[in-house]
């Protein structure tokens, strides 16, 4: 196993050297659709990725967002976001990563997130805990809704914005603050590290959350849907926390949902 992590981790810090230079260039930025923008920089980083791990490992599948992937039938795949926060990348706001992992049947195995802004490497292996840079990281230990500080985001398309901002607004009110920094994958590092007691967003692709979700498990917090039901990487929604507050959010959650009228987010 360990075979896997430490390629994954010197993969992931190439492709953030690449990102790290290109920001310093001019992007070319194309629309995938209204809003949704895609750069240069992340086929680019794709192309690099793709290309690493299929010479690594060549009978595994991919599923890269950029579409670079490829379907072997193998039980392990990888699943690659070139760059976490395109928008912020674009906007040369500096908040943005590389994300990796390593699945077996549907579990995640081995996952990295690398941050070249503040040369963050994240990394976490089942059952083998998880790192920032050279130091072992834990959730927090603040059990208190209202002493804690929360994350989520809003993808450029979704039918269930309003909800999540009405989550946001009422979140906001009970907790120090909600940040939505704009890198999912960053967001769930910040779980992981103590930096944000919880992080839910509606409608995730399994790249943003693969390895952000190990990361979150292994330091010892807890990652459900927004009721508190298992996490499934191949379902939209994701909710993470230190385990200690995960409660008091459902229940905001539940409120919301019921006056909305509605049972689940989706
Ligand atoms: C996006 C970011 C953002 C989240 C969106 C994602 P991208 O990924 O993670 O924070 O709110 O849902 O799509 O497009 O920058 O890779
Ligand atoms: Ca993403
Ligand atoms: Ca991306």
């Amino acid at each position: 196993m360990g075979n896997y992590l430490d390629i994954a981790v010197e993969i992931a810090g190439e492709a953030g050297q690449l990102l790290a230079q290109l920001s310093r260039q001019p992007h070319e930025i194309s629309y995938k659709r209204k809003s949704d923008i895609v750069t240069d920089a992340d086929r680019r980083s794709e192309a690099m990725i793709v290309a690493k791990i299929r010479r690594h490992f060549p009978d595994h599948a991919i599923v890269a967002e950029e579409g670079g992937g490829k379907e072997t039938g193998s039980d392990y795949c990888w699943y690659v976001d070139p760059l976490d926060g395109t928008t912020n990348f674009a906007h040369g706001f500096p908040v943005y990563c590389v994300t990796l992992a390593l699945a077996y049947r549907d579990e995640v195995i081995a996952g990295v997130v690398y941050d070249p802004n503040r040369e963050e490497l994240f990394a976490a292996e089942r059952g083998a805990g998880a790192w920032l840079n050279d130091a072992r990281i834990r959730v927090s230990q603040t059990g208190d809704l209202a002493e804690s500080l929360l994350g989520t985001g809003f993808p450029p398309f979704a039918s269930n914005h309003d909800l999540n901002l009405q989550f946001f607004f009422k979140l906001t009110h009970l907790s120090h603050g909600i940040r939505r920094a704009g890198a999912a994958a960053l967001d769930l590092c910040s779980v992981a590290a103590g930096r944000f007691e919880g992080f839910w967003e509606l409608k995730l692709n399994p790249w943003d959350k693969a390895a952000g979700s190990l990361l979150v498990t292994e330091a010892g917090g807890r990652v459900t849907d927004l009721a508190g039901g298992p996490f499934s990487l191949h379902r939209d929604e994701i909710f993470a926390s230190n385990g200690l507050i995960h409660e008091s959010m459902i229940e905001v959650f539940s409120e919301v949902l019921e006056e909305n009228g509605k049972v689940s987010c989706s």
